[in-house]
């Protein structure tokens, strides 16, 4: 169920916005009030997004780009800053890839490409963003993973890079503070119906497996993850910065390793 927040009069940019979870946190602050902008690599789903949040009755606006290529990306922030005809008060940073792949079975390519999206990707957001965020006042939320603090077999690539991710938001929490700009991580746990779980655990024998390891004892919704953006760019959290928060029913604690554990167990047997 959703949460209620007043976002009314706030500006507020999703990149990797255009599914999943990131979709479903751009949905919340669609019915919250504010006026809201996505970016992806994929000019239909832009499109679909955007036409999506607009029947929520928000005012929205989509711009495309892909988050490895950062000029392409100062590019957009300049297009949505024009739609929004002035700052920026919440910048959501989500933009990912994932596959479960050995680090012997991942070419350079492969492990570049993660680690583009993921860690290089999320540099090239904070840095087109900082002229554009309200100060004092902006909250920056990037969304990380488990893979950030949990080594997992068959995720070196994502763990790697959204560790990275999350230093990346501790630092900028130190270096933005002074003027007013909160940088916050949220890692969402399992999160049911999205393609990183379809990924992780894409027989429902293996989705089953993961929903058993997690202590609250039910995969998380689009809705969980986009109550905690609410929470975090609200003036509840005025005094929050530099947090890694977990929204993952305990996942974290123990669960996530060992279902994980499950799935390259069975990754290596088809392998056999
Ligand atoms: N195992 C090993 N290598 C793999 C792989 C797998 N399962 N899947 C892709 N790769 C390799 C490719 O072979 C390629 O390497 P190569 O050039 O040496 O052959 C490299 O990864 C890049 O693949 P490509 O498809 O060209 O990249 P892309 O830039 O079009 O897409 C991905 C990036 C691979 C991350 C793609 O899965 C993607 O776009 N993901 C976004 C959605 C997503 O992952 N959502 C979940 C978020 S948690
Ligand atoms: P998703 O639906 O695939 O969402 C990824 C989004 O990023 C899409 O909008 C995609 O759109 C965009 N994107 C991908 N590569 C991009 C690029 N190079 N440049 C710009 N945009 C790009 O996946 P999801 O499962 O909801 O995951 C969303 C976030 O949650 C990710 O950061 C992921 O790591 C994190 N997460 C997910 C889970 C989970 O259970 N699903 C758990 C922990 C963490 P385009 O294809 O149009 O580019």
């Amino acid at each position: 169920m959703s949460a209620t927040f007043n976002f009314k009069g706030k500006s507020v940019f999703i990149v990797g916005g255009t599914s999943g979870i990131n979709l479903g946190i751009a949905r919340g602050f669609a019915r919250w009030g504010a006026k809201v902008a996505v970016a992806s690599r994929k000019q239909e789903k832009v499109d679909a997004a955007v036409a999506e949040l607009k029947e929520l009755g928000a005012e929205a606006y989509g711009v495309t780009f892909d988050v490895r290529d950062s000029e392409a990306v100062v590019e957009g922030f300049k297009q949505v800053s024009g739609f929004f005809g002035g700052s920026i008060d919440v910048l959501v940073s989500g933009a990912a890839g994932n596959f479960p792949a050995q680090v012997n079975d991942m070419s350079t390519n492969a492990i570049r490409s993660v680690v583009e999206i993921d860690l290089l990707g999320t540099f090239h957001v904070m840095k087109a963003s900082y002229e554009y965020l309200t100060k004092p006042g902006a909250s920056v939320i990037n969304i990380s993973a488990p893979q950030a603090f949990l080594p997992m077999s068959h995720q070196a690539h994502v763990c790697s890079a959204k560790a990275g991710v999350d230093m990346a938001t501790r630092t900028l929490a130190m270096e933005w503070g002074g003027e007013g700009i909160r940088v916050n991580s949220i890692v969402p746990g399992p999160i049911a119906e999205t393609e990183g779980m379809s990924r992780l655990a894409p027989t429902p024998e293996l989705a089953k497996q993961v929903t058993k390891t997690v202590p609250l004892g039910r995969q998380g919704t689009v809705d969980d993850i986009a109550n905690a953006a609410g929470m975090l760019a609200s003036d509840a959290a005025s005094y929050i910065s530099g947090a890694i928060l977990p929204v993952d029913g305990g996942w974290s604690q123990s669960g996530a390793t060992y279902a994980m554990a499950i799935l390259a167990d069975t990754l290596n047997n088809m392998k056999k």
